[in-house]
């Protein structure tokens, strides 16, 4: 291994990344306008209703020591749908908005360094119920859903997109989160890419607690084609692009 080329990389994991920076300089601190906490709907876009808590009450009694002690990869799905609310409760679970507390900011259910939250979350549907096959994203503010395309080919597509993991393709339901690097670059300029990674941790793992709590289960990726993923959600690979994903499905 090329000892300098390891050392460069490493440095991408060190606090001194930040305390290089001078925060006078940051778009926040020049007093630019903080972006949207979320990518807005196209107008022509229907928002899509999601169940709310009200409708989540069999999901709850699970202990959360037996749900962090069962956690584990799970690769094998049963070919069952999702159900509506529970898909509700893991978007919920994963980037559900708490509390807005000022224009670009929001409390969620995960935290996130600087409460920046740079991420999106799409949906590769193929058998969750009232939903066709396609490409769906979460809008946390409205706690709803988009279509943003049909897409038939959906399963053929997503197994070149994952690398050959076959089993991705399988899951009833994909979560794919995209970052959008601005919103944490506004506060954090340089520094921003390593928290962005450090936050999307706490993403999926919340995904994997709220999954051991309604039977099902999921497995985190990080291996996958980026420009065929990109393609596959509709992104522009540059300010929006997929950065991980986790199939979902019953176990
Ligand atoms: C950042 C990250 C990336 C991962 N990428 C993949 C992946 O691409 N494919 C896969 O099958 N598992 C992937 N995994 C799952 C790990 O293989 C798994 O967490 C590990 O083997 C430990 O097993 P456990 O989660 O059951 O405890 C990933 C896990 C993490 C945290």
């Amino acid at each position: 291994m090329d000892k300098e080329l390891i050392a460069t990389h490493r440095d991408f994991l060190k606090d001194s990344l930040r305390q290089a920076i001078n925060f006078r300089f940051t778009d926040q601190h020049q007093g630019v306008e903080p972006p949207p906490l979320q990518k807005p709907p196209r107008p022509e876009q229907e928002l899509i209703a999601l169940p709310d808590k009200s409708e989540w009450a069999a999901f709850r009694g699970t202990d959360v020591l037996d749900a962090i002690a069962n956690r584990m990869s799970r690769r094998r799905f049963k070919a069952e749908s999702l159900s509506l609310a529970e898909l509700a409760f893991l978007l919920w679970s994963t980037q559900g908005i708490k509390k807005q507390l000022a224009p670009g900011t929001a409390v969620r259910t995960v935290p996130s360094a600087g409460c920046r939250h740079a991420f999106e979350t799409y949906l590769l549907v193929h058998n969750v119920d009232g939903l066709d096959t396609g490409v769906y994203r979460y809008l946390p503010v409205e706690h709803a859903l988009v279509l943003e395309h049909e897409d038939s080919d959906l399963v053929e597509k997503l197994t070149p997109a994952t690398l050959g993991q076959a089993f991705t393709a399988a899951a009833p339901v994909t979560f794919v989160w995209t970052a959008i690097p601005y919103r944490t670059e506004w506060r954090y300029y340089t520094a921003a890419h390593r928290v962005i990674l450090l936050d999307a941790g706490h993403v999926c793992q919340n995904l994997y607690l709220a999954c051991e709590a309604i039977g099902c289960g999921t497995c985190a990726v990080a291996a996958f084609h980026q420009e065929l993923m990109d393609q596959l959600l509709g992104v522009d690979g540059t300010d929006e692009f997929t950065i991980y994903l986790a199939p979902v499905g019953k176990c």
